[in-house]
């Protein structure tokens, strides 16, 4: 059983029991006799039937003695799976439905594998059913489980703190496992769901890289084990809290989708496979993106309806496209301790609602968008005045508060309708086209009503939420944003269309987050905004062009009160968004590359499908130790045509520079493109903490 993506094979082996084998998944295999590759002799000391480590569904009750893809029981009973007759069905677009038993245990597994033969990332996801005549406690399950061959001995995770996320940490793993476990329940910023195993010293170019992600919103658990044979057994799934999950007879569990792709052309390779997958089948989005205004850093809880007209007037003379009114609208709302959870706006600050404001900015061409954390709410706020007990937590507990705030019970009905209606009400009443939902805080033993455990309960229920909205407003578009980049994995982005990468908007601090978000999501979904210099979060000062360049290739916008700009700073913001929306169709459908740094030097772009066309963000990030930068060169160019390279306005040329360098900022340099991929060009000298984007078109 196999199957066939654009370069990637997945061949799958069945046993006389049992699940199959996973043999091989990576470079795309020719059609060709497989059935001996498998068939090896019992290791000596094991059991006496060779036992095939490699099972797309370990159980321990198939004699497989590392991480089970499956743990359950029914009071103590039933604990030990092991399936039988295995049905495996096929359709003729890369779908692979595998169905089995086990009659003794009273389970039936069913395993949905596709690899749309467009691409290289496959899924996964698994649906349990109770069979037997007890209810059954369902402890894991996995979504799925991928074999990565030995070679791949280093691994990547992605993590780090609120404003750091997404920080790409590499080790080698020896014999054991590697276990991930995530019970914020939501993605989280220190344990993004993510695994990449490489070939040692991968790069962004060269080795081979396989990528697991797990899409889901709330608690996970991936694990990398080490087989016998070297190979690693990689899995992803929900992590469940005790008695969270009890199947009646007949009752079944789906798990979220577990997606895997495969690159031998280094990590940016594994990018655009990711990107690629998430563009065609998972993204809905219009084009283009729009440039946006978000008023949080620039504004603040400081909400002064005459001035953000004023804001949003000199906005739109730069060109911005959606005008996006963040926290501090609702009554009361002048800090982080009240007003959380009550939708309407303050009378104090907007004496009409949000109509004259929203009609101001619509007036003026652009869109309006509007802050929104509906999960939560402050308990001094109207809603939970209104009705106390609605927040998630077990009686007899302390009600623990992050940023004073507490998470509102959406698995009951009349709460999940409380807030639904509340969202309509103010998408009806006002041109809203854009809410930036945010979600602040983790949940902390989160219990339903009845005591149960309900952060998987939670996250379907804001799902819901998310889908019945967009039905019923088809229009709309929805930012993720969890205290920045905290829940940004596919399953949010499968019903948003935007994440909210990072609160650290530090441009030397995001050309790693991004670096790291890039590994899995596409620019266009990654806010990234132009902000104040000294930085909010780091206090950091860095100057307008290294701001602008670092955001340049993401969902474009601006964090800072456009009044406070001068003259100067304004012309040359504006020349930042028009260089932006002439380069969007590129940079948000084309290819992403990137190079190795060097000499603190980094360097990421994006090639049009055909090659004519790229862009290149050359970034200085630390000090360079070497009198002279190292020669700079160019992936994803086809080699034997000539390109005009350019480094385009509002950049203008600055210290030293040679004539060749004069002639990028004006007319430009004629090169082949092998010639800038293998021998490089000499960028002109960088200060720490500065950036240039080069602009290559294919000459005609
Ligand atoms: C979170 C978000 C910020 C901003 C504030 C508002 O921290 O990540 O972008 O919206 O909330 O309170």
């Amino acid at each position: 059983m196999r199957l066939d993506g654009l370069h990637t094979t997945l061949l799958l082996a069945l046993r006389p029991e049992g699940l199959p084998e996973i043999v091989h998944w990576g470079p795309r295999l020719p059609p060709g006799d497989t059935a001996a590759l498998r068939d090896r002799a019992p290791a000596r000391n094991l059991l006496d039937d060779d036992v095939a480590e490699a099972s797309l569904f370990p159980t321990l009750g198939a004699g497989l003695f590392r991480t089970p893809a499956l743990a359950v029981h029914r009071d103590g009973r039933d604990w030990s799976a092991a399936f039988g007759e295995v049905t495996p069905e096929a359709n003729a677009d890369g779908v692979l439905t595998i169905a089995a038993h086990d009659r003794v245990a009273g389970l039936r597994i069913v395993i949905k594998l596709a690899l749309p033969p467009d691409g290289d990332v496959l899924t996964m996801r698994a649906t349990l059913t109770n069979a037997g005549e007890a209810s059954l406690t369902v402890e894991h399950l996995a979504a799925g489980t991928l074999r990565i061959p030995p070679e791949a001995t280093e691994l990547r995770t992605y993590g780090g703190r609120w404003a750091h996320e997404f920080t790409e940490a590499r080790s080698a793993l020896p014999d054991g496992a590697l276990l991930l476990e995530n019970r914020r329940g939501r993605t989280s910023h220190d344990r993004f769901p993510l695994l990449i195993a490489s070939t040692p010293g991968c790069g962004e170019q060269d080795g081979a890289a396989w990528g697991v992600h797990l899409g889901w919103s709330g608690n996970h658990r991936m694990v990398a084990d080490r087989l016998g044979d070297g190979s690693l057994l990689v899995s992803g799934g929900e992590l469940l809290m005790p008695g969270e999950v009890t199947l009646a007879p007949g009752a079944s569990l789906a798990t979220p989708t577990l997606y895997a792709a495969w690159s031998n052309a280094g990590l940016a390779g594994l990018s655009r496979a990711f990107q690629a997958y998430a563009r065609r089948h998972l993204l809905r989005l219009a084009t283009p993106r729009p440039v946006t205004l978000n008023t949080w850093e620039g504004t603040n809880f400081a909400h002064d309806e005459a001035r953000l007209m004023q804001e949003a007037t000199a906005a739109a003379a730069l060109g911005i496209e959606r005008f996006v009114l963040d926290d501090g609208w609702m009554p009361g709302r002048d800090h982080e301790r009240a007003g959380l959870g009550d939708w309407t706006a303050d009378p104090r600050k907007y004496p009409n609602g949000l109509g004259p404001l929203a009609r101001h900015v619509t007036g003026l061409g652009m869109q309006f968008g509007l802050w929104v954390e509906p999960e939560m709410a402050n308990p001094d706020s109207i809603v939970l005045r209104e009705h106390p007990d609605t927040a998630l937590a077990l009686a007899g507990r302390p009600l623990r508060l992050s940023r004073n705030q507490l998470v509102l019970d959406l698995n009951r009905t009349e709460v999940w309708l409380r807030v639904h209606a509340a969202l309509d009400t103010l998408l009806r009443e006002a041109p809203i086209a854009y809410l930036k939902w945010d979600m602040n805080r983790d949940l902390v033993a989160a219990g339903d009503a009845a005591g149960r455990p309900a952060s998987r309960a939670q996250v379907l229920a804001t799902y819901a939420m998310l889908d019945r909205l967009q039905t019923d407003h088809p229009a709309l578009e929805i930012e993720s944003c969890a205290s920045g980049g905290a829940r940004a994995d596919w399953g949010v982005l499968a019903r948003t269309q935007r994440v909210w990468t990072s609160d650290c908007t530090d441009a030397l601090e995001r050309l790693r987050i991004q670096r790291g978000a890039a590994r899995l999501l596409p620019p266009e979904t990654m806010g990234a905004h132009v902000s104040d210099s000294p930085n909010h979060q780091t206090g950091r000062r860095h100057t307008l062009a290294f701001r602008a360049g670092v955001a340049l290739l993401y969902h474009f916008g601006i964090e800072l009160d456009p009044l406070t700009l001068d003259d100067a700073e304004r012309e040359e913001l504006a020349g930042w968004i028009a260089l932006h929306k002439r380069l969007r169709p590129l940079l948000h459908a084309g290819l992403h590359v990137a190079g190795d740094p060097i000499d603190g030097r980094t360097l990421t772009g994006v090639v049009a499908p055909d090659a004519d066309h790229a862009v290149y963000l050359v970034a200085q990030e630390a000090d360079p130790a070497r009198p002279h930068p190292a020669p700079l060169r160019l992936p994803g160019l086809r080699a034997d045509a000539q390109y005009r390279l350019r480094i385009p306005a509002p950049q203008r040329p600055d210290g030293k520079i040679s004539a060749t360098h004069h002639a990028l900022y004006a007319e430009g340099v004629v090169i082949a493109g092998g010639i800038l991929a293998h021998a490089g060009l000499t960028p002109p000298p960088l200060q720490p903490e500065t950036a240039i984007i080069l602009e290559l078109h294919r000459e005609p």
